[in-house]
């Protein structure tokens, strides 16, 4: 073939560890639960801007500051992303990776996310606590998108490579990690449960 790819975008996708999932997917539920009691600011916050769901992203977003919990996975979290940058061929050698924020969102029936980036970092990505059956993926929008004006639509069976969008299913265990500048969005949820993950931002020095 004379065509080849260039300048691909990668999206990371992987348990976070390999065994007692369930365990810490329980506790870490009982948490973000017990924060959103706890948060009155954080639900003032998302009354307004996160209509129908709960998020700490305003009010409570150094989770793994404060709890021991969210502490431990940021160093889980921190491996995969070490991974992930080591896929990009990032060169962080001689630099720190830290975690800048990390917060919990909690979709229950309707809620959604509106499509959006993550600023102020280099990789971001969203862990899994409780995905009910049939809840929304993540949905990611190629971000070549708003060049497209003139051309015409993929083919009906075009390659998923070759689609304007791809979405990952919402898996409890799994983490999903991007370039920080990669649109995506939640569908609303449309299933009789809640949807919790935690989300997070890397930015390095
Ligand atoms: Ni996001």
């Amino acid at each position: 073939m004379p065509v080849r790819a260039w300048f691909p975008t990668h999206i990371y996708c992987e348990p976070l560890q390999k065994s007692g999932l369930a365990r810490l997917n329980a506790d870490l539920a009982e948490e973000c639960r017990r924060l959103r009691d706890f948060d009155a600011a954080g639900r003032r916050w998302s009354a307004k801007n996160y209509p129908g769901g709960y998020t700490s992203y305003a009010s409570m977003n150094e989770l793994h500051r404060f709890s021991s919990t969210f502490a431990a996975l940021e160093q889980k979290l921190l491996r995969h992303a070490r991974s992930y940058a080591a896929a990009l061929e990032l060169d962080l050698r001689g630099r720190t990776v830290r975690l800048t924020d990390c917060w919990v969102n909690i979709m229950p029936p309707t809620a959604a996310h509106s499509l959006h980036l993550h600023p102020l970092s280099f990789i971001s990505g969203t862990y899994y606590v409780a995905t009910p059956a049939g809840c929304p993926g993540l949905k990611f929008e190629d971000p070549r998108l708003s060049r497209f004006m003139a051309a015409p639509p993929r083919l009906p069976g075009a390659k998923p490579a070759h689609r304007a969008h791809v979405t990952y299913p919402a898996k409890a265990g799994n983490v999903l990690l991007f370039e920080s500048w990669l649109r995506h969005e939640v569908p609303a949820n449309r299933v009789d449960a809640e949807r919790i993950s935690i989300s997070f931002n890397f930015n390095w020095a």
